[in-house]
């Protein structure tokens, strides 16, 4: 039984080039390891099929399952009912499941009679179905008092739910059709701390969509249709992803309000000098920011705290070392790690001799 284990995880392991994705193992799994594209920003849920016999599941577990469905005795709790073409989620759900793979079925309605007799559900993995807003019973899933992650990228929602469970801490919609969120879809969800929107419609954020979301840290917003960055977001935000936007312009404000906020995405944003007020990113907070593929022809002004930054694929022409150190003394220096200015319009040789006493602590450069 180790054995066949050791195989699993080795083949598991075999599929990724890690020295290319980042892949983290999440615990909280019942089961098999979870391996987590962050580079991606999109789970990939690993299915058992191909891998295990289900002959065997089923040989050797005498627990009810549903015909459609593997339930491997050593992950008592996890049903595996994912790519099987299935149209509707199997009935007879045995009580005991708490992790629901559903993955890369043909999915389009969610009821509430369903999940009815099921209590803790914890998990509920439905990416790449055709789950549609008008077929989301609103109180699908209201009673599911422990579910935490639910995963539902790529189906065919045209808004955010609402009347999502209070102890939610992960909604990933990405790859939907969202244009809206319903009223008040969050104003319960203090817990939630990762928000998974990109690849969707969005245009703007009213004031009070995002309400309630007191612990998020992360909201992906990346490849929507947004034309400035939308203000009322939580200012528990640590990570903010707008990539792939088009942005007419970065105002003086636009970050104000995100005390917290490190991690800054805005590569693939039409931006242009111009139009980027040079205040907008001098707040200390920051510690990686992204502005590749843009049409940047100065290094904006960034704080002394900032440690990453990526200006690759832009018309940047000089670099002036004003944008990185006010003055230049035994503290006041600049904190950056990874400089990227590769793809862009100046050579090496136009350093202005002064740069390493400002950029000291830098490990690498690209030009
Ligand atoms: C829920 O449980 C009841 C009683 O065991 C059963 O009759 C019913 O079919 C179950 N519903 C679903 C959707 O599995
Ligand atoms: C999925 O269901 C739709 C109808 O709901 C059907 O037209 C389509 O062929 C199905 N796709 C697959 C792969 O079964
Ligand atoms: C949710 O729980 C309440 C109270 O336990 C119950 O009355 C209601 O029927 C449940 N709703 C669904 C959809 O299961
Ligand atoms: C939110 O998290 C806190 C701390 O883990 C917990 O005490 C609380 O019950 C959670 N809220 C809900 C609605 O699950
Ligand atoms: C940007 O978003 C569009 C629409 O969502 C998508 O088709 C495209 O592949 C994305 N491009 C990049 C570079 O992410
Ligand atoms: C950036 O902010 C710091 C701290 O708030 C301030 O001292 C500095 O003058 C600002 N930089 C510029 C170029 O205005
Ligand atoms: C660098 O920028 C500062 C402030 O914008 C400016 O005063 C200075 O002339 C610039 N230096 C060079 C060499 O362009």
């Amino acid at each position: 039984m180790a054995l066949l284990f050791l195989g699993m995880l080795l083949v598991l392991l075999s599929g990724f080039d890690t020295a290319q994705t980042l892949v983290v193992t999440d615990m909280d799994y019942g089961g098999i390891p979870l391996w987590i594209n962050r580079l991606l920003g999109e789970p990939s849920v690993l299915t058992l099929q191909g891998r295990v016999d289900p002959g065997w599941f089923r040989a050797k577990n005498p627990q009810p399952c549903p015909e459609q469905c593997d339930c491997p005795i050593q992950w008592p709790t996890s049903l595996y009912c994912d790519h099987r073409d299935l149209k509707n989620i199997p009935e007879g759900l045995p009580d005991r499941t708490q992790y629901l793979f559903l993955q890369g079925n043909n999915i389009s309605s969610l009821s509430s009679s369903l999940l009815a007799n099921i209590t803790g559900l914890r998990w509920l993995i439905i990416d790449n179905n055709q789950l549609q807003s008008d077929k989301l019973e609103r109180a699908s899933l209201q009673n599911q008092t422990q579910l935490r992650y639910l995963f539902a990228n790529r189906n065919q929602l045209t808004s955010v739910p609402s009347a999502l469970p209070a102890g939610l801490r992960q909604l990933r919609l990405a790859h939907n059709r969202i244009s809206s969120i319903d009223p008040g879809a969050f104003q319960n969800l203090n817990n939630l701390t990762v928000l998974l929107l990109q690849g969707n419609r969005l245009q703007i954020i009213a004031e009070g969509d995002l309400k309630g979301l007191a612990s998020l840290y992360l909201l992906d917003l990346s490849g929507n249709s947004f034309s400035a960055v939308p203000r009322h977001l939580p200012p528990s935000v640590q990570q903010l992803y707008l990539s792939n936007n088009s942005l007419s312009g970065l105002d003086e404000d636009s970050f104000v309000d995100l005390l917290s906020l490190k991690y800054l995405r805005l590569s693939h944003c039409r931006l242009q000098s111009l139009d980027v007020h040079p205040q907008v990113f001098n707040f200390s907070s920051l510690v990686e920011l992204d502005l590749a593929y843009n049409t940047l022809t100065s290094i904006p002004t960034v704080p002394t705290t900032l440690e990453y930054l990526y200006l690759e694929a832009n018309y940047i022409q000089d670099f002036n070392v004003t944008s990185f150190c006010r003055d230049v003394g035994p503290l006041s220096y600049s904190r950056m790690k990874i400089l990227r200015l590769d793809g862009n319009k100046m050579t090496y040789h136009q350093l202005p001799p002064d740069w390493v006493y400002c950029l000291r602590v830098l490990q690498k450069i690209y030009i």
